[in-house]
């Protein structure tokens, strides 16, 4: 999709449909073209209504008020809308509330891009979307002193930031046999190879050799053997230095403790952590961000099988702690728990954030639309909550407390990799990865569960069926923040 900036008015602008964002509150308002039509198709104006004036070749989209947040699911409902028609190009106003303030203006693209997303990998018949060329104009602000140069940039990065969530939700929704660990490494290296990362591959033998015993013991009954990906965005004179550590199981069957057949379906989408790490690292790699930043990805296959992991168990995690297994379906903290002590021998950073579809308590405490963010201090789970809110998604935090933290004893083992209770699931989740970040490290550290919104059984807002792309717009957002502090 192309798009152009443009001060021409828009009336002047030669193109087959213009899309009209009208708010709720200006529908009886004089300046509004077709009042008259809009009330004969019965045009309400609630937020994302839309409105096809095929005769006038105008789409009409309705916000409740203009904001970035509203905005963005207008022109995703728009594009959509436009889905089968024949248009091919597209005009629209650029909606700034204020000339400094491009934050709509990014949403818009952002909007554009994630709303025209559709997956047809699988699909004999494939559906291409025809709109490729989109016209923004500014004129509205023509007798102020526009920043040309800011509005380029916004539009840039709200390009660069929905490709890579897009980039991230094609990985996550391809299938289980044709996404596995060496192909999610095989994607990072390309990725790598065209955004001029550093990229390096541990494979069994170097698993072995650094003691990842607990990440091997999830991985062992699946024919895909596993792989830990480390990707490096590395320029001169950083900002800061932040770790990303992702959740990459590419398929989740519970293993011996076996999902119930419902509760399996869409556990492909159990690598969306490690997919938004590596869509992060492409995001930031193309805004050229002047700040380091390491991705780690643990990419495993729990299956079942004569050689797979039990409960009863007892495995030792590469810190020494020894880790008694009830139940095999807890593993994803098991394949973090390594990756995060990997991750924090190789990096000493100044922040460190987890993703990871890790539990399915996340998702029954705060619903389907929002992350839980967790740690030791309220300072990163903080910044991730204000990221997450200037970029669109939902976020909210869950507090440790040291009463939950006791149902994690185990009467064999150092810790048990579930707990004792049936309440709390995400936070007991959450302090059993504590227990893998060092000193060091430990109030730098938020963990991010994206159980809730990596996957889309019913489209919305911006999200269509499928994977949503959670958590890259929110962390390249904190990303884009800390490269301009200090
Ligand atoms: N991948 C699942 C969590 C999940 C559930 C993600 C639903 C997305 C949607 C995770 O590995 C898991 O199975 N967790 C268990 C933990 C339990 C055994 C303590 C869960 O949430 O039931
Ligand atoms: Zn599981
Ligand atoms: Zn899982």
């Amino acid at each position: 999709m192309n798009f152009d900036l443009t001060i021409t008015p828009i009336k002047d602008i030669e193109s087959n449909i213009e899309i009209v964002i009208i708010s709720e509150k200006n529908l009886d308002h004089r300046f509004v073209q077709d009042k008259a039509l809009l009330e004969k198709a019965g045009f309400q104006g609630e937020q994302d209504e839309v409105c096809l004036l095929i005769e006038k070749d105008r789409l009409y989209v309705a916000v409740n008020a203009i904001n970035s947040v509203n905005v963005r699911t207008a022109t995703a409902t728009a594009i959509k809308a436009l889905e089968s028609t024949s248009y091919k190009t597209v005009k629209i106003a650029s909606y700034m509330n204020h000339p400094k303030c491009t934050a709509a203006l990014r949403a818009m693209v952002e909007g554009f891009v994630l709303g025209a997303y559709n997956f047809n990998k699988y699909k004999s018949e494939k559906s291409e979307f025809k709109i490729k060329n989109i016209t923004i104009s500014l004129e509205e602000y023509s007798e102020y002193e526009l920043n040309i140069e800011a509005c380029a940039r916004a539009l840039n990065s709200g390009q660069i930031v929905a490709e890579a969530t897009n980039f991230t939700r094609d990985i996550v929704n391809t299938t289980p046999d044709d996404c596995y660990p060496e192909v999610m490494a095989n994607i990072s290296e390309e990725m790598a190879k065209e955004n001029g990362l550093k990229c390096k591959i541990l494979k069994p033998k170097k698993l072995r050799k650094e003691k990842m015993e607990t990440l091997l013991a999830v991985a062992r009954a699946s024919r895909h053997k596993p792989r830990v990906i480390h990707l490096a965005h590395k320029p001169k004179n950083p900002k800061a230095v932040v770790t990303l550590v992702g959740k990459g199981l590419t398929y989740d069957s519970g293993g011996l403790s076996l999902k119930p057949a419902d509760y399996m379906v869409t556990m492909k989408s159990d690598k969306s952590g490690g997919s938004a790490v590596i869509g992060i690292m492409k995001a930031i790699s193309e805004m050229n961000l002047p700040i380091e930043v390491h991705g780690f990805v643990g990419a495993v296959e729990n299956m079942i099988g004569g050689d797979a992991y039990k409960p009863d168990d007892v495995l030792v995690a590469k810190n020494g702690k020894t880790i008694e297994i009830r139940n095999t379906d807890a593993e994803g903290r098991l394949v973090l728990a390594d990756t995060l002590c990997y991750a924090q021998q190789e990096v000493k950073a100044d922040y460190i954030f987890d993703f990871a579809t890790l539990t399915g308590a996340s998702v029954v405490g705060v619903g389907h639309y929002t992350s839980s963010i967790m740690g030791n201090d309220d300072q990163p789970k903080d910044a991730v909550i204000a990221a997450a809110k200037s970029a669109g998604e939902f976020a909210t935090k869950l507090d440790f407390n040291r009463y939950l933290k006791k149902s994690l004893k185990s009467d064999i083992a150092d810790i048990c990799n579930i707990s004792n209770t049936r309440y709390g699931g995400a936070i007991t989740a959450g302090q059993f990865l504590e227990e893998f970040i060092d000193d060091d490290h430990k109030d730098k550290w938020a963990h991010i569960d994206i159980a809730g919104p990596a996957f889309v059984e019913h489209a919305w807002g911006e999200n269509p069926h499928g994977a949503s792309g959670a958590g890259v717009r929110m962390m390249t957002r904190l990303l884009e923040k800390l490269s301009s502090d200090k």
